[in-house]
């Protein structure tokens, strides 16, 4: 199957080297190309240029996208897309005053959604994440993270993984597997926290490296939740497993998550809404990349990430959803790319440097997608006729797509 994609009002995000992160002031440049056209052989981007330089190419389908913008697919690093049911009556509390963290006290939250989902047959699972998935697809996500966290039993975290590898299997969409085990400490555990480490790290890390089911292993770092000698055994297990360790840090409390997940050579520190200064020093000559869940802020009223001080410290930042059922029940990273312009204050040019390479970079990913660029997968975004790229965030909650490309496959457009 050959594409051609001609008279591209704007093709952005082309890189003719392969970068494969872009950090600080450099997140402030986007290279696009005007008028120009790009050709997709089978899977892969093979060429591209200004129509100047245009010379016949027979195509077995051919676009026009007079007036239209092009882009590489969004790439959202961090999901819980796998999940049963939904919270929509704990939305309603909050509304009537109770906090996240009130809910959660009270055995909602992650504990809720833990027990739908372990009396949720593996195929009812597979049936509502794969509307999820292909609902997040046709809003121009091409490469998902997703993570498990809504077992916490080893039987259903190993359900939650099988149903993640067969949406791999099934689906177009490139997807990263993390296991996040300690998500929650379950209720029979509440007393005795640590035996619930010690079978994250004795049993499930193992039995999951063994079955190979996950890429990343992720921790929710937080009050309440899991502190930093259960964070660092974790990731540290997962390490020895070949699990690249990932980390839910600094969304409530800011107590060192950040320096414990550098010293594990995290991917990824994502939340980041509580940042001190220490924790931005801590990231400085790291590879570890910064990712901000603005849509999380704005479901939960509570602060968005600072990613002025942090782009202008000099690091790199990622952008990401968080689509779960809890805090974000939002797989659109159209509106989060907005949100980060709005009330972040990124510039378009930084918004969509971390939707693209800098998500792909968060997912390990970023020598294959997350920019144009030869040789690279054909993930790809076709909007619909545009003033310019600026429109995409300013046209808040507004959907600008005409077509999505994933792995050199048009999307049947669903109704
Ligand atoms: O990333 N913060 C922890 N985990 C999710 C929320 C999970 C839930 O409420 O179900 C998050 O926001
Ligand atoms: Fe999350």
């Amino acid at each position: 199957m050959s594409i051609l994609i001609k008279n591209i009002k704007e093709l952005l995000q082309v890189r003719e080297t392969n970068v494969t992160i872009v950090k600080g002031e450099d997140m402030k440049t986007l290279p696009t190309l005007k008028n120009a056209y790009l050709i997709i052989e089978n899977d892969t981007i093979v060429e591209y240029g200004p129509m100047s330089e245009y010379t016949e190419y027979e195509a077995e389908e051919v676009i026009d996208a007079t007036g239209k913008i092009v882009l590489p697919a969004w790439c959202d690093s961090h999901t819980h897309i796998v999940y049963a049911g939904d919270r929509s009556q704990e939305f309603v509390d909050r509304i009537n005053g109770l906090t996240y963290e009130e809910i959660a006290e009270r055995g909602g939250g992650i504990l809720n959604s833990a027990e739908v989902l372990q009396n949720t047959s593996e195929e009812e699972l597979y049936q509502q994440s794969l509307v999820r998935l292909n609902r997040v697809m046709q809003l121009g996500t091409g490469a998902i993270e997703i993570k498990s966290g809504y077992g916490l039993t080893v039987e259903a975290e190993m359900k939650m993984l099988r149903v993640i590898k067969r949406l791999k299997k099934e689906s177009l969409a490139a997807i990263k597997t993390t296991l996040l085990a300690a998500h929650a400490v379950p209720r029979e555990y509440k007393a005795n926290k640590t035996k619930y480490v010690d079978l994250i790290v004795s049993e499930m890390i193992p039995e999951v490296a063994k079955a190979n089911l996950a890429d990343f292993v992720d921790v929710f770092c937080e009050k309440g939740y899991f502190d930093l000698e259960d964070t660092d055994r974790i990731l540290a297990a997962g390490t020895v497993h070949g699990m690249t360790p990932k980390i839910h840090v600094n969304q409530f409390n800011a107590f060192g998550g950040v320096a414990l997940a550098v010293e594990h050579n995290a991917r990824s520190v994502d939340h980041l809404e509580e940042m001190r200064p220490e924790d931005i020093e801590a990231l400085k000559g790291s590879d570890t990349m910064p990712v901000a869940l603005p849509s999380c802020s704005y479901f939960l009223s509570i602060p968005y990430s600072p990613a002025r001080q942090i782009i202008d410290a000099g690091l790199p930042l990622a952008l990401a959803t968080d689509y779960n059922p809890g805090s974000t029940p939002s797989g659109n990273m159209n509106f989060v790319v907005s949100t980060a312009c709005i009330k972040l204050r990124m510039t378009p040019e930084e918004a969509i440097n971390a939707a693209t390479i800098n998500g792909a970079y968060a997912m390990g990913l970023s020598n294959q997608y997350g920019s144009i660029c030869r040789g690279k997968k054909a993930n790809i975004i076709i909007t619909k006729e545009i003033a310019s790229y600026n429109n995409l965030p300013y046209a808040f909650g507004d959907n600008l797509i005409e077509t999505v490309i994933v792995r050199g496959k048009i999307l049947k457009k669903e109704v």
